[in-house]
Order: C-alpha cells, then sequence, then structure tokens
C-alpha cells in the first residue's frame, strides 16, 4: 500500500470504527458484530504500526483499554478541586444570596449561572498543548488517583482539543479541565441486564456504575462500559483567563467538550429558584441523573472577590432536590403481565412518600433481579424514584429479617390464562405463551389507546379490563366498532362519558402516522423508532411491504428491529388487525399533497435559549421538528433562527454577534402559524 492510500484507508476506518463506537456506547444498539469491530480495530491499529506518521492523539486506537495496571498512581491536581456547600431550602438559597451581597457591598442583583448537579464522578483533565495528557479522580481534593486510560476509553471526551466554528480561540499550553464522568439511565439499563445474563451482580445506580467503571484497574473493560462526560469549570490555565462562567461554558463547548444543555444565565436569586423547580420537573425526563442544581456567581471577578472557606468557594452553592430515597416493607409479590407477554415481578409496597410522591409499588423486573438482590415478600426495603417514572427497589435491609419471609418463584403456568411459562435462552424474562391471554389483549389495547399513541381520551386501564372481560373488545381495531348503545350497558357508564368517549374514538381516526405506528405495539419500536420510520416510509402501507433490506438500509435501524418488524408484519392475526382498522376508516390524514419542504420553516435551523411561558422545551422540538425544520443545541454560521425566552443564555450574546435572526416566543409563534 502507498502513502496515500494508507492514509484514505485509516481515515476511512477512523470514521467507521467512530460511528460503531457511537452505535455501541452511546444508542446501546450496536449494528455490527463484536469480532467485525475487532477486525476493523484490528486493519487500522497495524495500518498505524506500519505508518506511524499517520498516527493522531485521537484516533479511536488511543482510546481502547492498554494492559491491567497494579494500582492507581497519585495524582496531584495543579489547583485543588473544591466541593460545594449546600442548600436545603428556599430559606437557605436566598441566605447565600444575602451574604453574597453582603460580603461584596453590594445592594443591586447578583448574576448567576444556574447548571443541573450532574450525579457522576467528578474529574479533573489535563490537557498539554491541547492534547489529553493525564485525567484522575478528586481524591481528597488535592490528590486524586490516575485514570487517564480509563478516561481515555470515554467516546466523547476529545482526545485533542481544536477550535470549532465560528471566533478563532487560542488553545492554552496547558489547561485544567474538570467535569463530572456519568452513565446514561438506559445504557446502565442494558448494561445491569448484561451483568445478569452474565451471572454477575447488577450495580444499585448509575454513579455506582460509573465510579465502579472509572476505577477499573483493567481499561480494557472500562472501554465496554458506556461511561459519557459532561464538563463545567475549569482549574489552572495558563495564558487565558475568563470573564464570566458563561464564557468558560462557551468556550468548553467550542472546544469540544460536552457542556450540559440545561446550563443558563440567571439574572437575580428568583431566577435560580424558578430553574431548581424547573429542573425538578424536568428531573424525570432526563437520560441521565441529576440530584440538584448549582448555582454560581457569574463574574469572575466577583468570585475571586468572594474566595473560599474551608473546601468549599462562597461564590457557589449546590441546591439538592427532595430526597427520593425511602425505607418501606414489601407486603407481597405480584406478577404482571406485559403487551408481549413478558411477566414482570412487582413488588406491592405499603405507602410510602418518595420525593413528594406516594409510592405503592415497585417493579423488581426479573426474577433474576430478585434473586440477585435476594428481595422477599415481606423483607424491609430501599426503594428509590431515581428521577425515574418507576420506583425500584434498592436493597433489602437484612437486619431487619425475622424469618417470616417468603421466597419469591415465578409461576409455571400464566394467572390470567393458565398458559406456560417459559424462560427463551438469551431472555433475562419469563413469558406467557397464551395468544389469547386476557393480560396481553388488555396491555396492547391500552398500549394503543394510550398519550403517546392514538391518544384516546378516557379508554383507561380500568375500562379496557371491563371492556375485554365483557368481550366487547379482542383486539385494538374493535375499539372502532363500540357504540354508545354498547357502552351503556357497561357498569357505571353514564351516558355523558359514553359520549365522550365516542366522540374521542372518532377523533382518534385521523392520527399521524408516527402515533399509529406506535400503536401497534411492534416490540423494539417505541415513539423515537417510530418517528424514524414514519419519516423514511410515509406510511403505513409502505412500512408493511418493506424489506428487511429496505429497513437495514436506514441509519438506525439495527438487525434486532428489523427483524422485529419484518415478523410483525408477517403475522396474520397483525395484519387482520390493520386491515380492521382501515375498514373502520382509521388513517393518517394525506402527507403527499402537502409535503413537509413547503412549510415554512422546513429545512431551517433553530437554536433555542432561555425558558418559554407557552410551552416546554420538548414541545418546541416537536413543532420545529414535525414541519420539517431542524432542532440544534448550538449557535453556529448554519443557524437560521435563535429563538430567545425568557433569561436566556451565552447563546443569545453569540447569535447577535453574527447577525442571525433573533426571535422572541411570540415570533417564533407567529412563524409556524400558531399565533
Ligand atoms: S462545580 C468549586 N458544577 O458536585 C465548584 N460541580 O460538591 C466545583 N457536580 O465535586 C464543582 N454537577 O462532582 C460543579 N454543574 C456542576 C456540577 C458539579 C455536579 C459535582 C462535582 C463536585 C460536587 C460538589
Amino acid at each position: 500500500m502507498d502513502n496515500e492510500a494508507a492514509i484514505k484507508r485509516i481515515e476511512e476506518l477512523r470514521s467507521l470504527i467512530n460511528y460503531h463506537n457511537r452505535r455501541y456506547y452511546q444508542l446501546d444498539d450496536p449494528e455490527i458484530s463484536d469480532i467485525q469491530y475487532d477486525q476493523l480495530m484490528q486493519e487500522l491499529t497495524e495500518l498505524e504500526q506500519a505508518y506511524p506518521d499517520l498516527v493522531t492523539p485521537d484516533s479511536p486506537t488511543r482510546r481502547v483499554g492498554a494492559a491491567p495496571l497494579e494500582k492507581f498512581e497519585q495524582f496531584r491536581h495543579d489547583t485543588p478541586m473544591l466541593s460545594l456547600a449546600n442548600a436545603f431550602s428556599e430559606a437557605d438559597i436566598r441566605d447565600f444570596d444575602g451574604r453574597i451581597k453582603r460580603l461584596l457591598g453590594r445592594t443591586e442583583s447578583i448574576r448567576f449561572v444556574v447548571e443541573p448537579k450532574l450525579d457522576g464522578v467528578a474529574v479533573n483533565l489535563v490537557y498539554g498543548r491541547g492534547v489529553f495528557t493525564a485525567g484522575s479522580t478528586r481524591g481528597d481534593g488535592a490528590v486524586g488517583e490516575d485514570v487517564t486510560q480509563n478516561l481515555r476509553t470515554i467516546q466523547t471526551l476529545p482526545l485533542m482539543v481544536v477550535s470549532g466554528e465560528g471566533i478563532p480561540t487560542v488553545i492554552p499550553e496547558r489547561m485544567e479541565i474538570r467535569g463530572e464522568v456519568y452513565i446514561e439511565r438506559e445504557a446502565f439499563k442494558g448494561l445491569n441486564r448484561r451483568r445478569l445474563e452474565n451471572g454477575e451482580p447488577p450495580f444499585a445506580n448509575p454513579r455506582n456504575a460509573a465510579a465502579g467503571s472509572l476505577r477499573q484497574l483493567d481499561s480494557r473493560i472500562t472501554a465496554k462500559r458506556p461511561l459519557n462526560i459532561f464538563c463545567y469549570a475549569v482549574g489552572q490555565i495558563r495564558g487565558r483567563s475568563f470573564q464570566s462562567q458563561l464564557e468558560v461554558l462557551d468556550t468548553l463547548k467550542h472546544w469540544g467538550f460536552p457542556v450540559n444543555s440545561h446550563v443558563r444565565a440567571a439574572l437575580n436569586i428568583d431566577d435560580c429558584i424558578a430553574y431548581h423547580h424547573q429542573m425538578d420537573a424536568l428531573r424525570a425526563t432526563l437520560p441521565y441523573e441529576i440530584d440538584g442544581i448549582v448555582i454560581k456567581v457569574d463574574d469572575m471577578a466577583l468570585q475571586e472577590e468572594l474566595g473560599a472557606v474551608s473546601r468549599s468557594p462562597r461564590w457557589a452553592i449546590a441546591c439538592k432536590f427532595a430526597a427520593t430515597q425511602e425505607t418501606t416493607t414489601i407486603e407481597k409479590i405480584e406478577v404482571q403481565v406485559g403487551r408481549t407477554g413478558v411477566l414482570t415481578p412487582v413488588a406491592i409496597l405499603k405507602p410510602v412518600r418518595v420525593g413528594g410522591v406516594i409510592v405503592s409499588r415497585a417493579t423488581l423486573h426479573s426474577q433474576g433481579e430478585i434473586d440477585n438482590k435476594d428481595i422477599r415478600e415481606r423483607d424491609t426495603v430501599i426503594i428509590q424514584r431515581a428521577g425515574d417514572v418507576i420506583p425500584e427497589v434498592v436493597k433489602v435491609i437484612e437486619s431487619k429479617r425475622d424469618g417470616t419471609e417468603i421466597k419469591f418463584v415465578m409461576p409455571s403456568h400464566c394467572r390470567e390464562c393458565g398458559s406456560e411459562v417459559v424462560r427463551l435462552d438469551g431472555e433475562a424474562a419469563h413469558r406467557c405463551i397464551g395468544l389469547a391471554c386476557p393480560a396481553q389483549i388488555r396491555e396492547r389495547i391500552r398500549h394503543f389507546a394510550s398519550r403517546g399513541a392514538m391518544d384516546i381520551e378516557g379508554l383507561g386501564e380500568k375500562l379496557v379490563a371491563q371492556l375485554v372481560e365483557t368481550a366487547l373488545i379482542q383486539d385494538p381495531a374493535d375499539i372502532y366498532d363500540l357504540t354508545a348503545d354498547r357502552l351503556a350497558g357497561l357498569e357505571r357508564m353514564a351516558e355523558k362519558s359514553a359520549a365522550n368517549l365516542m366522540a374521542a374514538i372518532e377523533r382518534s381516526k385521523r392520527p399521524a402516522v408516527e402515533k399509529l405506528i406506535f400503536a401497534l405495539g411492534i416490540r423494539h419500536v417505541g415513539e423515537r423508532m417510530a418517528r424514524i420510520l414514519a419519516k423514511e416510509f410515509k406510511s403505513l402501507e409502505k412500512l408493511e411491504t418493506a424489506a428487511m433490506d429496505d429497513l437495514l438500509n436506514i441509519r438506525d435501524i439495527g438487525p434486532e428491529v428489523a427483524a422485529s418488524i419484518t415478523t410483525f408484519f408477517r403475522e396474520p392475526a397483525n395484519l387482520n388487525v390493520i386491515k380492521k382498522l382501515q375498514l373502520a376508516g382509521v388513517k393518517p390524514p394525506e402527507t403527499e399533497d402537502a409535503p413537509l419542504s413547503e412549510s415554512a420553516i422546513s429545512g431551517k435551523s433553530f437554536v433555542f435559549t432561555g425558558t418559554l411561558l407557552q410551552m416546554t422545551r420538548n414541545q418546541a422540538r416537536e413543532r420545529v421538528e414535525s414541519l420539517g425544520g431542524v432542532w440544534s443545541e448550538s449557535v453556529t454560521k448554519k443557524t437560521d433562527y435563535v429563538v430567545a425566552g425568557e433569561a436566556a443564555g451565552s447563546k443569545l450574546p453569540k447569535a447577535q454577534a453574527t447577525g442571525i435572526t433573533i426571535l422572541d416566543e411570540q415570533d417564533f409563534l407567529k412563524l409556524i402559524g400558531e399565533s
């Protein structure tokens, strides 16, 4: 191979490997086998050995684990890693503001930056001339452990700092960057699933999993863990100073460090308190765990003036959310049958208040999970709502046992339909194999009618159970055969509610294609996947006839999802339901006549900053994307519009500086025709 061919192949391999890394580590949805991946890596390694001049510090070969260490070396930080004082109430937050004003002798409002408090492991990263040279844990604040090899394996950690688009920035000689290593909730679940399958004990929570992975002596093991990082501060930086925390965050982003997208500027302490409430509400929807917010004085000169006491700066404070762990007892363990027949053991708890919500049930996931945590009926347990909607049992308090606890065994036959229960090879779950199992039927219908699917208001759990029990409906399509008369025959069904339900059913006949696809309950097709499929195929009919290859050609679809979709559309019972839906007049509105490209914002790129008053960020994003616009997190040359809400962050001045069109919320609504 000549030099030119080697350059070309090396570049090709690097981009392929980076792509598959993303599939594996970030999306938890690999497209190629481990062996195929190893082959790509092997080829790149050999080429780099043969052409050492072509090795770059950011090559994916630099991320794979190195030989195991005996122990971690100590690592002294250039500047100490401080910790934060805590505020537990609104009064504490106001005290913090009052204290700062007093110390600075000021009466006017202090500008702050507010950030999510990420629940992970703090690290210090050292870059020499822009190249990642060392990284360590916090340790006692002055000296930590050298975990450089492990940090290298984090796919989103820049191995080489480059200046991004826009304003050129000088890369300092040597700099310390501070951040938090974490694992996303979904990736954590996947990791634990694999551990259970391999007979290894699961991690208690994403933070423990992140800490355990970062403190692995064998970095080849760390390389297989779905670690991620957000950066939020700088330590010592030679040859560069910053005016404000916002400038720090902006520069970090500009240099290619992952910076959390929920950081905001706050004009005064009231803004900070409002942000605390907002983030508490948003918490459950975030893909990673946060345990509070951090409030920081924005102005670096003021930070310096305020200084630190003992080990915490006076210019920042952590405000935790209400505790989400609680102790209670398991009254009994029930088994729930899902729409695909999977049996999920559920703990029925003595009700307790956790993080402001009364909890009386917690999922136990599977027999394997129960065995691993040795959970028994009547046990005293610690439960948590880890920001997640579904509460979980963290662990059993064994010292509370008195010998009356009862071990749980999965039943051999389904309690609902009497069919056999099987555990398929390679699956953690037990399944009821009864096709006519009423529990499965109920769940399929409930899913079909649910908010994210056909959104039939009033068709809740109890009513669905009644309708299935009285044989009024057997499958989702039967919903459209219901009449007010038939409903009137049901217990506790008033005339008015029957009429309301009939109206809701009628309204559901014109669903968006993605809602209809999601409603069918195809395995592995969640809301995100349904959107992707709708965008590609435009109609259910086209999706129905899609071949395996058509599906595999789509960027985000792997073999497992593709197989699940084709299997679904081969099943006569499923085709029958679809046919019945069509006959009942369920049909998404035609989109062909009004292609997305004709919307006013189609193809335009949007960046949102600050708080919107009339909708959440997610809703804004849905609106932008459904009209063919592009949602983006940061302002670049390609940005068409910046929509600035209340207390807009650093994106606003950046947009102003580059002359991008800035809209307020009303302008945005007008633009999308909603004002
Ligand atoms: S700033 C001097 N920002 O909280 C301030 N810390 O108790 C240094 N943390 O050790 C930290 N999210 O592990 C900062 N947005 C954030 C953070 C954050 C989480 C952690 C960090 C630190 C601890 C402080």
